[in-house]
């Protein structure tokens, strides 16, 4: 089955048998959402998402508290919508509650979202050291301060509140049972986990017993589980074997946005199709690339889908050539003579459907500010303006 943009699927057959996703006001009856990743889920990209699988969740790039609230060009950018994207969803980051606070207040007075995620999982040294993303859920009272700062600002305007974490810092200082509690008192909406640890990173299997662990703790909210969901029976067993609420999806769909049709398939009892041929991804390739380009501009919009172009032909028999030209490729022009090139026929090899995208590295040593384990509880706002939007959760 091929989902229309427009067209919210009617849900039965096979799906796991729980209630529709809710958030807010808003139901979502096939309950997955666009994980949010830094450099990728920019409009472009969650518009040929959308159109593989319409009235799903999809989350924009992560974007910092401070930035939106000084406000740059390249910021309100990352907080442009299109016109037909009728749930907005934006991630911000912050580790003071002040910043946090006036971001949501002026998101939400002037109407630029729907639902705002908060990000508690970013491992990226950048942040960390600083007291942000996955060093906020170790002061728990600082924790809960950001998140009520949120919550208070969005909650006049009917606007959910989400936060996504991991599991704590590493083995020996878990923090996700904690963060799951402090978020749930404190009004959120919905809990997503990516199921490692920062030390982690993206290293090794995802470890699915922890989403079931918030699952059984967290009970007034829905929880949201993620990590490792390639293909769309994954999503499936993910909500069956941890009970969880709903699915995150992130490296899975890197060059495969038809990965929320097959979702959609597999959450409505429809047949999931196979991976296309390269003829159709080359037909994706080429559309993911004028969007970039009318985005951002002609000069970084390609250069911005060199790594799409890796992830789209992972696993199809090109050559190392072919490979080599397109991470290279510099205007549209040469993208469309690449495309022109490869064989339309050709099919994913069945060995290939599972190959990792993206991130895959890992243990990394997770960096916080100086003494910043001395005093759990202190509530002392590490100086996060000078924080730089990095990749990762
Ligand atoms: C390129 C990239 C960028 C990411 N950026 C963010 C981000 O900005 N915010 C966030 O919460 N997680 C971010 N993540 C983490 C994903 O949202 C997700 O939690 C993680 O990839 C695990 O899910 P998966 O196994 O389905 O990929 C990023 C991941 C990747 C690969």
């Amino acid at each position: 089955m091929t989902a229309t943009s427009g067209t919210v699927p009617e849900v039965g057959g096979t799906r796991p048998g729980r209630l529709p996703l809710r958030l807010g006001e808003r139901e979502f009856p096939v309950p997955v959402v666009l994980a949010p990743m830094a450099g990728v889920t920019n409009a472009p990209f969650r518009t040929l998402c959308r159109e593989q699988g319409p009235g799903l969740v999809y989350v924009s790039e992560m974007v910092m508290a401070a930035a939106l609230v000084h406000g740059n060009d390249r910021t309100r950018r990352m907080v442009g919508f299109t016109p037909d994207e009728d749930f907005r969803s934006l991630q911000i980051y912050g580790s003071d509650p002040d910043f946090v606070g006036r971001a949501v207040r002026e998101l939400c007075r002037g109407g630029l979202v729907d639902h705002i995620d908060m990000n508690f999982g970013c491992p990226a040294t950048k942040v960390t050291r600083k007291g942000g993303g996955a060093a906020v859920p170790v002061k728990r009272n600082l924790l809960r301060a950001i998140i009520r700062a949120a919550v208070t600002e969005a909650a006049p305007h009917g606007i959910p509140v989400t936060a996504k974490f991991r599991i704590g810092l590493d083995d020996d200082i878990v923090t996700f049972l904690d963060t799951g509690t402090i978020a749930e008192e404190e009004g959120v909406a919905a809990v997503a986990l990516h199921a490692r640890t920062a030390r982690q990173h993206y290293a090794g299997e995802a470890r699915w017993e922890a989403i079931a662990e918030l699952k059984n703790r967290v009970r007034t909210i829905p929880v949201l589980g993620n990590g490792d969901v390639w293909e769309a029976a994954d999503a499936v067993r993910m909500m069956e074997e941890t009970g969880c609420d709903g699915v995150v999806v992130g490296r899975g769909c890197l060059g495969k946005p038809w990965l929320f049709r097959d979702l959609v398939a597999a959450f409505t009892g429809a047949t999931v199709p196979g991976p296309p041929a390269l003829g159709e991804v080359a037909a994706m390739m080429m559309r993911h690339a004028g969007l970039l380009c009318r985005h951002m501009g002609d000069e970084a919009g390609i250069r911005n889908f060199r790594k799409h172009a890796g992830w789209y032909l992972t696993g199809y028999p090109v050559g190392t050539e072919a490979r080599r030209r397109f991470s290279l490729v510099a205007s549209l022009g040469e993208l469309a003579s690449l495309c022109d090139a490869l064989d339309p026929g050709v099919r994913l090899p069945d060995a290939a459907r599972r190959l990792p995208r993206g991130h895959t590295n890992g243990p990394i040593t997770v960096v916080l500010p100086e003494n910043y384990l001395e005093n759990r509880d202190d509530m002392t706002v590490p100086e996060d303006g000078a924080i730089r939007i990095p990749s990762g959760g």
